[in-house]
């Protein structure tokens, strides 16, 4: 009787061990299937259905957030996209207006244009600035709001009656023109030029303002006296009214005692001084060489603009030209 009791418990022991295994089996690969299950809800996998290869999706992965990456998913499989947000400066709100620049890789355009493909830091710099568009061509406002970081260009304008409202003239003694007359600045810019003054001249080299604060009405003036000359030639060398940062009152036209020439400023020492120095007072060289593409005006080594240090300092090592810094770093 006991034996047989014994033999009962072996037999259910079994049963109880084969549906633990069963058990087991079954969700070993259930889990397995949800895990699957699972990774196609992932934004990788709906990556690599739409038709990017491992590599790209590694690319999206590793450089965008998770709101861009659904973003991207709405669009079609788009070769260009991993290409162009591993390049310096990409911006994600510009996405469209770097695709728009490019078509999908085509030999016989390619061979067309005789060359390998695009120049893909060229495009973003070109639509991070505006520059795909003429200048002039599509204006926004200036954004008041950026403060001493304000943006002035052919994109940017200012309104015709825009006059700061902390104005201070710049005594004689810093300036070319007559005695009489009005070359104005905003106040902290002259307080800064004043401490670069001062430093210049411990060196030998006594700065001259020669343009400071200029009315809407009169950059007309010296947009159409340029202009008696044509407008190509007037554009490349003058803002017209309201995209000149002269209105701002936070540039200034810089000369010297050794040099009052536009043609000559460059080679001055003066000019040496103020590349090396005048970022530490908070000013920038606003229209580089080699940078006319950008900024749209000729090289004026001349033109300074006020950042404030910080912001000068940043913009200066940089290596940027404004436009650009503005453009990546701090419009919203
Ligand atoms: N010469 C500079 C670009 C101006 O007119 O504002
Ligand atoms: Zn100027």
């Amino acid at each position: 009787m006991a034996k047989k009791k014994k033999y009962h418990l072996k037999k259910s022991a079994k049963v109880f061990l084969i549906i633990l295994v069963l058990l087991g089996i079954a969700s070993y690969f259930g889990y397995q299937r949800y895990q699957e299950y699972l990774y196609t809800k992932t934004q990788e996998y709906a990556l690599l259905q739409l038709g990017y290869n491992e590599e790209q999706v590694k690319i999206l992965k590793d450089n965008l957030n998770e709101e861009q990456i659904s973003k991207v998913l709405t669009y079609e499989y788009n070769e260009f996209i991993p290409e162009f947000i591993t390049k310096p400066y990409f911006m994600f709100k510009n996405l469209d207006g770097y695709l728009s620049q490019v078509i999908t890789k085509d030999q016989d355009f390619f061979k067309y244009h005789g060359t390998d493909g695009y120049d893909y830091g060229k495009i973003i710099q070109s639509v991070n600035v505006h520059t795909i568009n003429d200048f002039y061509e599509e204006t926004h406002d200036t954004n008041l709001d950026d403060g001493y970081a304000i943006l002035v260009n052919k994109y940017y304008k200012l309104d015709s009656s825009y006059i700061p409202d902390d104005l201070v003239s710049i005594p004689w003694k810093y300036r070319l023109g007559g005695e009489n007359d009005q070359k104005q600045v905003r106040k902290e810019v002259y307080d800064a030029y004043l401490a670069m003054w001062e430093s210049a001249y411990s060196e030998g080299i006594y700065l001259l303002v020669d343009s400071g604060f200029r009315t809407y009405k009169s950059q007309q003036e010296v947009y159409d006296m340029y202009a008696q000359r044509g407008i190509k030639y007037a554009d490349s060398i003058a803002a017209r009214p309201g995209f000149s940062e002269h209105q701002t009152g936070l540039s200034l036209d810089i000369y010297s005692k050794e040099c009052a020439s536009a043609s000559k400023f460059k080679d001055s020492k003066t000019y040496a001084w103020l590349i090396q120095n005048a970022h530490k007072f908070g000013f920038i060289l606003r229209y580089p060489e080699n940078k006319e593409d950008i900024t749209g005006y000729n090289y004026e080594s001349w033109h300074y603009r006020y950042l404030g240090v910080e912001l000068a300092t940043k913009v200066y090592e940089s290596g940027l030209t404004y436009d650009e810094y503005y453009a990546y770093y701090i419009e919203k």
